[in-house]
């Protein structure tokens, strides 16, 4: 069964056949009206969110089929103390497909692998958002044009901001990409993601502290919010909240070319003036969101049917015992899961968790 558990869990090949699949949407949306009727999409939203679970159900609806689900765990199983796997076990008996979000990383790995139907991960923890991914990948196509030789700045909360770092790796896979990581010291990208995705791929990247040196060079800035909710220290929060502020006057840096991008919701990181600029993209971007959703629910329905596909959930070889994963908002930590750790692949010998990434304890 194929699932989206992280980006690679897609080749470049289908990332791309989707994209095409979504642009073909946008021409002819009639000629989908139809193709998941009868079908019935599960979104287990257990955070909240409005753009992705909104931009799921419009996608289903639009493709024909049907939509069930909660969007607040209080109201559902899991204020008794339900776990995600037998929730998972029984959604399977009602939906066709199920689309998840989850506060503990590594949620959505859990899902998929006692689940009968195809999961989606909406989003685990600050580890990873796939589905934001295949929006940014087409609004970069829509808007840029290609995703080989670009230079991107990815700016504000490198270190917990799932979408950063779920579009990190999937761009990784292209040629010529520059990647400028503009944030403050504590928000800094993951070091597993600047030693196993940039560098183990050949993907040129930087670090700076101020937008201003590196505005003239990209071609795309993805800017994010600083995820409050994610943070173990307030004060720490509250230091750093302000530190990247887009506005007018930096937009007169940029090139007429660039593009905003951000993944929404905005708190203050880019002022309202910024929005008449037609160099800011993210409201189409979200629009984007719904037809990439469709061309997904839509693909993955399509292969469940003709049994034709399969994503690896277990890597070959994972150590199943005698460790802890460190990270403590892990549902490895949180839930009772079989613990599941590999090698680095960047041949340090380090054991990262198989849900989360983070080194063992
Ligand atoms: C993002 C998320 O949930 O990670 N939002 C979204 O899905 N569009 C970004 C965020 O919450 O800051």
């Amino acid at each position: 069964m194929k699932h989206l558990i992280d980006p690679t869990d897609l080749t470049r090949e289908e990332t791309e056949e989707i994209i095409d699949l979504a642009l073909d949407i946008i021409e002819n949306r009639e000629m989908y009206a139809e193709s998941c009727k009868g079908k019935k999409l599960a979104t287990l939203f257990y955070e909240p969110s409005t753009r992705t679970r909104l931009s799921f159900t419009a996608a289903m609806m639009e493709l024909g089929g049907n939509v069930l689900g909660f969007s607040d765990a209080q109201s559902s199983s899991v204020s008794k103390g339900e776990t995600v796997a037998d929730t998972t076990k029984v959604i399977g008996c009602f939906a066709d497909i199920i689309a998840m979000r989850h506060f503990e990383e590594g949620a959505a790995l859990v899902s998929a692998i006692n689940s009968r139907v195809p999961v989606i991960n909406a989003g685990d923890g600050s580890h990873s958002h796939p589905t934001q991914t295949l929006t940014d990948l087409l609004t970069i196509r829509r808007e840029i044009g290609r995703f080989d030789n670009i230079t991107v700045g990815f700016c504000g909360d490198l270190r917990y901001g799932r979408t950063v770092h779920s579009l990190i790796k999937a761009l990784s896979r292209y040629e010529g990409v520059k990647v400028v990581l503009i944030s403050p010291e504590e928000l800094r990208l993951p070091d597993y993601m600047k030693h196993e995705v940039c560098e183990l791929n050949g993907m040129e990247y930087s670090e700076v502290s101020s937008m201003e040196e590196v505005m003239p060079d990209l071609d795309v800035l993805y800017m994010t919010r600083v995820q409050k909710e994610r943070f173990h220290d307030l004060d720490e929060y509250e230091r750093v909240k302000d530190s990247f502020i887009l506005d007018a006057d930096k937009m007169k840096l940029a090139a007429p070319h660039m593009r905003v991008l951000h993944p929404l919701p905005r708190v203050n990181e880019i002022t309202v003036e910024v929005d008449a600029d037609p160099r800011a993209a993210y409201f189409r971007q979200v629009e984007n969101g719904k037809f990439v959703r469709m061309a997904l629910i839509y693909s993955l329905l399509k292969w469940a049917d003709h049994k034709d596909k399969e994503t690896v959930l277990v890597p070959e070889g994972v150590i199943t015992a005698g460790h802890v994963c460190a990270n403590s908002r892990c549902i490895s930590n949180m839930e009772n899961v079989t613990p599941m750790f590999r090698e680095s692949s960047d041949g340090s010998g380090i054991l990262r968790c198989v849900y989360c990434e983070s080194a063992v304890r």
